[in-house]
């Protein structure tokens, strides 16, 4: 795919795509509910079909009329023995959720990857649940991962690396439990399962006390059925605000974004920077927060964000990279460890890629330093994405201000936002 450079910005009222957090979860906890759940505007990205498909191998019965996705739930321990292994792509969120769970049902299940999900650490979900009893037969702590699933005790658990990830696998986990598990994370990740889980009747409890969260949840609780609306995911939409932003003559409108305190930090980051975006018309949907952006071309400063912002907008970095590039002045990102491990190595992707398009970029410890350009000549005008959705969004959006950028493995956008080119072009976009 080729990006070039725009004339007249980036225009008009952009529909975006369901939120991919959301839209797994909406398949998981219904599927595990007693009745039938409704829902309206699911992710149809390859993650997302990943799960469809999992569950559908777990014996759940899932149809699809009109917009809707209808889920045939019959409780907690319904789930079946699936005949093959579970292929689960690119989805680290389907891996980690999924190993929670089925580590509490039993009959043994063998998740399975592509190249980059395949290299990615199980460990992290794996070793908590072992000291639940859970129990593998694993050793390089990555996929091909073989649950055997059994009866769980409970516990009370520490999380220390900040991932919602983690923390929902141990949750879904403590939902087959006798008695009630005590999950401790140490820092803020998004809490789209609690708020789900919630909905559909679970007894959990959330309390938060000092920069700390408590999730106390009581398992052996049947889940009821619930309808959900799958508001529009801020990750996606940030691609189309920050080419708004940097892009003269631009002007756009995003409706029903999920803006979820525990994941907004984009916004924020953006704020600082000198954007301007309106943010207006908040409301509540499927127990989430949801508003309608607008956003246009603006004057950016660059800025300096601490590690702890790092956990309110940590897939935000590749695109929030660009925004940097064309700001004025310098901007530092600190503590983005855990970016050397979702899809890609993103921290070294953003450095080489933007080093490439002539930009002054470099990696210190965990910190990003990018020091933008007056005049863009690509040194390289190959983007090396290694299969990243992000990544390849992200210099997509570069390309709108620096010509001609060859972005490789694009397919791999179609893991969260299907239409995306479509999309982008039909705003004043440049991609073939
Ligand atoms: C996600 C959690 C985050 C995020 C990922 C989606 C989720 O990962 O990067 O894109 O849906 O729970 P970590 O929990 O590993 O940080």
């Amino acid at each position: 795919m080729i990006s070039n450079k725009i004339k007249d910005g980036i225009v008009g009222n952009i529909n975006i795509p369901p939120d991919k957090s959301i839209s797994h979860r909406s398949i998981i906890i219904p599927s595990i509910s007693k009745g039938v759940s409704e829902v309206n505007n699911l992710l149809m990205s390859d993650d997302v079909i990943h799960t469809l498909n999992a569950f559908k191998a777990l014996g759940v019965k899932i149809e699809k009329s009109n917009d809707k996705i209808i889920i045939y739930g019959k409780g907690l321990n319904s789930l079946k023995k699936p005949n093959r292994n579970i292929y689960l792509g690119n989805s680290g969120t389907s891996a980690r959720l999924l190993t929670g769970l089925l580590a509490s049902q039993t009959f043994e299940s063998i998740l399975e990857g592509d190249h980059s999900l395949s290299s990615r650490p199980m460990s992290r979900i794996m070793d908590p649940l072992k000291l639940m009893g859970a129990e593998f037969e694993n050793t390089s702590g990555t996929l091909p991962l073989k649950i055997i699933g059994k009866k769980l005790n409970k516990l009370t658990i520490e999380i220390e690396i900040p991932s919602a990830q983690i923390k929902s696998g141990l949750i879904l986990a403590s939902l087959n439990i006798e008695g009630i598990n005590h999950i401790i994370e140490k820092n803020v990740t998004r809490d789209h399962t609690e708020n789900m889980l919630k909905s559909f009747g679970a007894d959990i409890n959330v309390e938060k006390k000092n920069n700390q969260t408590s999730i106390y949840i009581k398992g052996r609780q049947e889940l009821r059925a619930n309808n959900i609306d799958v508001p529009s995911d801020l990750s996606s939409s940030a691609f189309f605000i920050i080419a708004a932003l940097i892009n003269k003559g631009s002007k756009i409108n995003l409706n029903n974004i999920n803006i979820n305190p525990s994941r907004d930090g984009i916004l924020k980051a953006l704020k600082k920077m000198g954007a301007k975006i309106n943010i207006k018309n908040q409301r509540t949907l499927s127990g989430e927060i949801v508003a309608d952006i607008d956003a246009e071309y603006s004057n950016l400063i660059g800025c300096d964000l601490d590690a702890e912002m790092a956990k309110f907008m940590i897939d935000e970095y590749p695109i929030l990279s660009i925004a940097a590039a064309f700001a004025k002045g310098t901007s530092i990102f600190r503590g983005l460890k855990e970016l050397k491990v979702k899809e890609s190595d993103r921290l070294e992707l953003i450095r080489l890629n933007l080093v490439n398009c002539g930009c002054d970029c470099e990696v210190i410890n965990d910190d990003l330093i990018i020091k933008p350009s007056e005049t863009y000549i690509p040194k390289n005008n190959i983007i090396r994405t290694d299969f990243d959705h992000r990544i390849a969004m992200s210099f997509a959006v570069m390309g709108s201000r620096v010509d001609n950028l060859e972005i490789e493995d694009a397919e791999s956008i179609n893991t969260s936002f299907p239409n995306f080119i479509e999309k982008f072009n039909n705003a004043g976009g440049n991609i073939l």
